[in-house]
C-alpha cells in the first residue's frame, strides 16, 4: 500500500516502462484521440470505457472505476502484490529492480519463510509415522495423494514441539507469535498454539504459505478450527483457500465453485470436483470477489445449508453481482455440506446440482418467497413490494424477463409491476451494490450533486481533472457518459463549453444536461463545491461501508462464527470510523 510506495524501484521502474505498452499486451487497444481505449480487463461490458493514456502513465475504467498507474494495472491483472507486481515488470523488460531497501518486504519473506517451514514440519508429522491427525483424515475417507496435494499437516499433542524446532534454529519469538504459532504464556513462557490438530496451510496464488487453519480432532477442543491470526502475510479477506491449486482447473471449467469449508473443497476434489475454492469460513469480501474475477467470470455459490449458510449466499450476490460476476447459488439437497454430499452422491449428482442451480436473481426473488402463501393477497403484495427492491437493481432487459414472468407466476399485470418498482425505486437507499449504481427507468436524471460537480467543471474545465482520481462520484449511467466526454475533451482540447457536450449526447440527453445545470449559480465558488461534494461523496461510501460491517458482525454473531473473525471486523469498523471522523463525519 502506500507506505511501500516511495521504493525507488518503483520510481525507476515507472520512468522505463510505458503502460500503453505493458497494457495493450493483454487488453487490446485502439487509439481514441490523445489517449487509448479497450474494453475492461476488470469489469465485464461490450462498449469500452477503459482509458489508458499516455501523456498521464494512467488507466481509468469509466464503467467500474478501476484506476491507477502501471504498478496498480499490474497488481490488480495478475492479482500481485506491490512488490511482485515490481518484480514480474521488472523481469519481463528487463530493468533491475532493487527493493532491498524495503525493510517490508524483506520482512515479509522472513514469514513466509518461517510458515513454509511450520507447513515442512506438520507434513512431516503427518505422514513419517502413525499419528492421531492422519488417521482423523482416514477416517473421514481422504486418499493420500489428495492429502499430500494440499499439504496436510498434523500438530501434535505436546505444548512445545514447533516452538523448540524455531528455537534451535533461532528464530525470533516475536515473528512466531505474530504469525500465532506460538502463544506466551502469563508468566512468560511460549507455547505452541496449534496442539492436536489436522493443519491446513493456506497458500497464495504466488505459492506462499500465508496461514493454517487447524481443524481439532478432539470433539472436547475448541474451536472447531483455529486459524492463523491477521498479520502482514495473512489477510483472510484477500484469499481464497485452495485457488492456489485450483485456479487452472478454475479457468478451464471457465467457473468457480465457492465453499465455506476447508474440508468441502478437500473432499469435492478428490470426488473429481476440482474448480472450487473455499471463503475461509467468513462472509465473502469484495476483494475475493475481484480476486475470483481474475480466474473466471462465473461462481457458482455452494454455502451449506443452514441459515447462517442461505444469509451468507445473499450477502455474497451483493458482493459478487456488482463485481460483474455471473452468479448461480445452490445447496445441496442432502447432508449439511458439500462434503456430506459428494462422499455420498458422488460428482455427477453434485455436478447436476450446479447444472440446475437458479441464477442470483432468481435465488433472491426464491428466498423472498419463502412463508409466504401467494394465494393469500397480503402475502402476494408483501411479495411485489419485496421483490421490487430486487429487481430495480436491474437492467431494463433485465427487469423486463423478470417483469414479465412475476406478472405470470402472480397473476398481476406487468404494468402494475413497473410501477411498483419505480414507487421504490425513489424511495432509494436499498441498493446493495457499492459499485454500479445503473439506472432504469429515470435514465436522464443527474442528482443535485452530479449536476453541481458537471456543472463546476463545464464553468472552470480544469477541475476536470479531479474526476480521474473520483470518477466514482458519478453514480449513474447517464453522469458517467457526460464525465467521459468532458474528459476527453479536456484531453483533446484542454477546455470545452456546455455546447460540446451537447453535442456529443443524444438530443434528449442534452436536454436533460441543459436543464439540470440550468440553475446553478457558482459565483467563482467552483473549486469549493467540488470539494465539498468529493468529501460528501466520500463520506456516504464510508458510511455504506460501516453499515456493511455492522451488518457482517451481526451475520457472525447470529451464526457463531469465530471470535476471531468478529476481532478483525471490529478492527475494520474502527478504521472505517476513523476514516468518517477524518472527513468530518458525524
Ligand atoms: N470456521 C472457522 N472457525 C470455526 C468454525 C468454522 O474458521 N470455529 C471456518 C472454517 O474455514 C471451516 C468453515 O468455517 O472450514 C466451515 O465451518 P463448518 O461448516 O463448521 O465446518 P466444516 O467445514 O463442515 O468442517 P468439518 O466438516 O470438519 O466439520
Ligand atoms: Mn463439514
Amino acid at each position: 500500500m502506500a507506505q511501500r510506495n516511495s521504493g525507488s524501484g518503483a520510481d525507476e521502474l515507472k520512468s522505463q516502462l510505458n503502460i500503453v505498452d505493458v497494457v495493450g499486451r493483454v487488453v487490446p487497444l485502439k487509439r481514441a484521440g490523445s489517449n487509448y481505449k479497450g474494453v475492461c480487463p476488470f469489469h465485464s461490458e461490450k462498449t469500452p470505457s477503459f482509458v489508458v493514456s499516455d501523456q498521464k502513465q494512467i488507466f481509468t475504467c469509466f464503467g467500474c472505476g478501476a484506476t491507477g498507474d502501471v504498478i496498480e494495472f499490474t497488481k490488480r491483472y495478475y492479482n500481485l502484490d506491490f512488490i511482485e507486481a515490481c518484480e514480474k515488470l521488472g523481469k519481463e523488460y528487463g530493468i533491475e529492480v532493487d527493493f532491498s531497501h524495503s525493510s517490508t518486504n524483506k520482512e515479509k519473506e522472513e514469514y513466509y519463510k518461517i510458515n513454509r517451514e511450520a507447513a515442512a514440519f506438520f507434513y512431516k508429522a503427518f505422514t513419517e509415522k502413525a499419528n492421531p491427525g492422519y488417521s482423523y483424515m482416514k477416517r473421514r475417507g481422504l486418499e493420500d495423494g489428495i492429502l499430500k496435494k494440499f499439504g496436510i499437516g498434523y500438530a501434535d499433542k505436546e505444548w512445545d514441539s514447533l516452538y523448540k524446532h524455531f528455537k534451535a534454529k533461532g528464530v525470533d519469538e516475536k515473528i512466531l507469535l505474530e504469525l500465532g504459532l506460538v502463544s506466551k504464556s502469563r508468566d512468560g513462557k511460549y507455547y505452541d498454539k496449534f496442539r492436536n490438530r489436522v493443519m491446513f496451510p493456506i497458500i497464495n496464488t504466488s505459492g506462499r504459505v500465508i496461514g493454517f487453519g487447524g481443524r481439532r480432532i478432539d470433539d472436547n477442543d475448541n474451536p472447531k478450527y483455529l486459524n492463523s491470526p491477521e498479520n502482514i502475510v495473512f489477510q483472510k479477506k484477500n484469499n481464497l483457500y485452495a485457488l492456489n491449486t485450483t485456479k487452472q482447473d478454475i479457468g478451464k471449467e471457465g467457473s468457480a465453485i465457492i465453499v465455506e469449508g476447508y474440508m468441502d473443497v478437500i473432499s469435492l476434489y478428490q470426488h473429481g470436483v476440482k474448480n472450487v475454492v473455499a471463503s475461509l469460513g467468513t462472509a465473502l469480501t469484495d476483494n475475493q470477489a475481484k480476486l475470483i474475477k481474475r480466474y473466471t467470470p462465473a461462481v457458482n455459490l455452494c454455502y451449506d445449508s443452514d441459515t447462517a449458510g442461505i444469509n451468507a449466499a445473499i450477502r455474497g450476490i451483493d458482493i459478487l453481482v456488482p463485481r460483474g460476476l455471473k452468479v448461480k447459488v445452490f445447496h445441496v439437497t442432502d447432508g449439511k455440506d458439500p462434503d456430506e454430499f459428494a462422499k455420498t452422491h458422488g460428482r455427477d449428482a453434485f455436478m447436476k446440482l450446479v447444472k440446475n442451480a437458479p441464477g442470483a436473481i432468481q435465488y433472491k426473488l426464491d428466498f423472498l418467497k419463502k412463508g409466504l402463501d401467494l394465494n393469500n393477497d397480503e402475502d402476494k403484495l408483501e411479495y411485489i413490494k419485496k421483490a421490487s427492491q430486487v429487481l430495480k437493481t436491474l437492467s431494463p432487459v433485465e427487469m423486463d424477463i423478470y417483469v414479465r414472468s412475476l406478472s405470470e407466476e402472480l397473476k398481476v399485470s406487468e404494468r402494475a409491476i413497473f410501477a411498483e418498482i419505480k414507487e421504490n425505486a425513489s424511495e432509494g437507499s436499498a441498493r446493495p451494490a457499492p459499485v454500479s449504481r445503473e439506472e432504469g427507468a429515470s435514465a436522464h436524471e443527474l442528482s443535485s450533486r452530479e449536476a453541481n460537480v458537471i456543472s463546476a467543471m463545464i464553468t472552470n474545465p480544469d477541475l476536470t481533472e479531479m474526476l480521474f482520481e473520483n470518477f466514482g462520484i458519478m453514480e449513474t449511467a447517464f453522469s458517467r457518459k457526460i464525465g467521459y466526454i468532458m474528459l476527453e475533451l479536456f484531453g483533446n482540447n484542454g477546455t470545452f463549453g456546455i455546447s460540446d457536450i451537447a453535442d456529443r449526447l443524444d438530443p434528449d440527453e442534452s436536454i436533460a444536461l441543459e436543464k439540470a445545470v440550468s440553475g446553478i449559480k457558482l459565483a467563482g465558488r467552483e473549486d469549493e463545491v467540488l470539494e465539498e461534494s468529493i468529501s460528501k461523496w466520500k463520506l456516504e461510501k464510508l458510511f455504506e461501508k460501516e453499515k456493511n460491517i455492522v451488518s457482517r458482525m451481526d451475520m457472525a454473531d447470529e451464526s457463531g462464527i469465530d471470535q476471531e473473525s468478529i476481532e478483525t471486523l471490529t478492527a475494520e469498523l474502527i478504521e472505517v470510523q476513523n476514516e468518517i471522523n477524518k472527513y468530518g463525519g458525524r
